[in-house]
């Protein structure tokens, strides 16, 4: 295992538990050397957190990377600003892991995995959300052999949230950011589940009078994924019941063998269906792993770079959920069934990827 040397672009919002939190857990792993934000008060503040000394502080990360000789950069800066920082760090020869979602949209998506390909670094997006304990345990029951085909899946992410208290309030400000920058998250957990791309997508958002927000709040998509099985979600920010926020999300896999759901207790249950003999529930506790989820895939990133298998989340992956996203900020905005894969096959040919199985069945919702 190599000492790498890091940069880290971004100080305040979530990158301060970058800093305070995930980095220096991997202190033996990367030496963060300098850190860069627009915001003087975030940058010192994180900086602290990292001991980093003054002439590693910087108030531009184009000035920082040029000065800085690392060799990993971390970007946790919001989104339509990547492709400018990945293209100064790709010049500089850095490997770059930076925050999901990978850009604001999909041109700025395919101008990074154009970057990523023209120079040959090594790049990956944090999708931390595929390697938490509760998701994990989800998914070691969906993939038992006897669970066999998914049929369904029902997601619902929904919190009692004000303009204040959501917290990030710039992306409320910013149309479709609560699909491209919330719902991105589940969109990527929908193929991580499922094992499958995303195939066609509808859907609506809409905004409710008694919210704060001032725009839209919900979203609701119904998904068909690459192998069949059909996904219906709910996002909502105003929901003042049963709460299901980040992280407490409830799930809900059909499966041939069973059916497996996971809500706001973290309790994973299988249920099987004994005709007249009712049904039979078991319970699975998810790992207690303290380092799991971001801990993870930071681990998993560093592995890469010592020589071991690339982590999931490359850019041929990361550009089918951020297919599947744009294409659901289209479905919401048109009111039509968008078909995703043709964004996939549009591509020029160095940057296509097959989605992960045919199509076979083009199912079509009937009202
Ligand atoms: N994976 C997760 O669970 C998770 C959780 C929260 C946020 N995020 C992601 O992290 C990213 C950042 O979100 P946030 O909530 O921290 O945003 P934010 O706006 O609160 O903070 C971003 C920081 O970037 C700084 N910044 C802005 N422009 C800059 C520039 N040109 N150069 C240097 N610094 C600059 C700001 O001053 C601020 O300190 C987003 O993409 C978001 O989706 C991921």
């Amino acid at each position: 295992m190599q000492t790498h040397k890091g940069v880290l672009i971004g100080a305040g919002g979530f990158a301060s538990s970058w800093a305070r939190k995930f980095l220096p857990t991997f202190r033996d792993r990367v030496e963060i050397v300098a850190l860069a934000d627009v915001n003087a008060e975030a940058l010192a503040r994180s900086a602290d957190a990292l001991q980093i000394p003054d002439p590693g502080r910087f108030p531009s990360y184009d000035e920082m990377l040029d000065a800085v000789d690392a060799d990993v950069c971390f970007i946790v800066i919001p989104p339509a600003l990547r492709p400018a920082a990945v293209r100064k760090a790709a010049s500089r020869g850095m490997a770059v892991f930076c925050e999901k979602p990978i850009a604001a949209s999909w041109s700025q998506a395919l101008e990074i995995a154009e970057i990523v390909h023209e120079t040959g670094i090594k790049f990956a997006v944090v999708q931390n959300y595929r390697l938490t304990n509760r998701i994990l345990a989800l998914k070691s029951v969906i993939q038992r052999t006897e669970m066999g085909a998914i049929n369904t899946i029902q997601a619902r992410m929904a919190v009692d949230y004000t303009i204040d208290t959501a917290g990030g309030a710039f992306r409320h400000q910013i149309p479709d950011a609560m699909i491209y920058e919330g719902a991105e998250h589940h969109l990527d957990q929908f193929r991580n589940l499922a094992g499958a791309d995303g195939s066609w997508v509808q859907g609506v958002q809409w905004g409710q009078p008694w919210s704060t927000f001032g725009g839209n709040t919900c979203v609701a998509l119904i998904i068909g994924m690459s192998n069949g099985a059909v996904v219906q979600f709910e996002m909502n920010h105003v929901d003042r019941g049963h709460q299901n926020g980040w992280h407490e999300e409830y799930y809900r896999v059909a499966c041939e063998g069973g059916t497996v759901t996971i809500d706001a207790d973290h309790v994973v249950r299988l249920t099987r269906d004994l005709g007249a003999d009712g049904e039979v529930v078991e319970e699975v506790l998810p790992d207690t792993n303290p380092r799991d989820g971001h801990y993870a895939v930071i681990g998993r990133f560093l592995d890469w770079l010592d020589g071991g298998p690339p982590p999931e989340t490359t850019i041929d992956d990361v550009l089918q959920t951020m297919a599947l996203t744009f294409a659901a900020v289209d479905a919401t905005h048109n009111g039509r069934r968008v078909e995703i894969q043709p964004l996939i096959q549009g591509l020029p040919d160095h940057l296509k990827q097959s989605p992960a199985q045919d199509a076979d069945t083009d199912t079509t919702v009937i009202a």
